[in-house]
């Protein structure tokens, strides 16, 4: 029994990760943003495996925004090719591990060896019955909305059938709870154009601490933390539901 991470009473089903700071960690370290971007990438591994093991059992990773293409072309280009190894390397561990790999944002604007990459990953994980892993990448909560929008008119819709859980089922999380938590590390508190719609009563955990050196017990106290929160989503606890 390993009491240093005692049972929680409350999981979360869903947790966001914003994972911020790769920058500010290697400039802290006199080495080059893309340097902070692999350290990052190997972070992963340790929060999935941690995830996993406190009973998470989704989990939406923000790797790249839709406004980070206009970042410098280098360190886009690096972010892509780290992407690219990374798929290569993790993906079949990752599928023996039970994980179902699942992609958030719009697929069209990736380069093609990678959406086709992403789509192999998808196909061969989807089966799975482990944690769902959704990679946000070129995710913007903006630009699902408006795909949402322009699929919603596509089909015909008429405006008296939309409601909010249509509109959530023409998003990238359909059929998906939408996130009890969304952690920020690197202490900036905004979501940046994250889950947007789906975050709506989201609890928000931020953290000074950046992406690279947050590990397992961050993530414990986040869940810690979250337990101890009062979700009331604009009633009045304790008191009766009316219509
Ligand atoms: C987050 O780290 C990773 C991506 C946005 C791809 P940053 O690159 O934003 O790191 P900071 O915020 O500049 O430190
Ligand atoms: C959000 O971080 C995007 C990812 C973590 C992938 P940013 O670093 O791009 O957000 P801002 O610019 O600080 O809002
Ligand atoms: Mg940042």
């Amino acid at each position: 029994m390993n009491n240093r991470y005692p049972p929680l009473d409350y999981v979360p089903q869903h947790v966001g990760v914003i994972m911020d700071g790769n920058g500010r960690w290697a400039r802290r370290r006199g080495l080059p943003r893309i340097a902070g971007h692999r350290a990052g990438t190997e972070n992963l591994r340790r929060v999935l495996g941690a995830a996993v093991e406190f009973g998470i059992q989704v989990l939406t990773i923000y790797a790249f925004s839709t406004e980070n293409w206009g970042r410098p072309k280098q360190e886009v280009e690096g972010l892509l090719s780290i992407f690219r190894r990374v798929i290569d390397r993790e993906v079949p561990k990752l599928h023996d591990e039970g994980v179902r790999l699942h992609h958030v944002g719009r697929i069209e604007g990736i380069p093609a060896d990678l959406s086709q990459r992403v789509r192999e990953a998808i196909d061969l994980t989807k089966d799975n019955d482990g944690l769902v892993l959704n990679v946000a990448f070129n995710y913007g909560g903006r630009a699902e909305i408006v795909d949402a929008v322009r699929q919603i008119i596509a089909d015909g819709i008429s405006s008296e059938q939309v409601d909010a859980r249509m509109i959530s089922r023409y998003l990238c999380t359909a059929g998906q709870p939408d996130p009890d938590l969304i952690i920020r590390t690197s202490g900036e508190m905004r979501l940046s154009n994250f889950l947007i719609w789906q975050a709506a009563y989201a609890e928000f955990y931020t953290t000074p601490t950046l992406w690279p050196d947050f590990g397992k017990d961050e993530l414990y106290e986040a869940l810690k933390d979250f337990g101890r929160r009062e979700r009331r989503f604009g009633l009045v606890p304790g008191a009766p539901v009316t219509d």
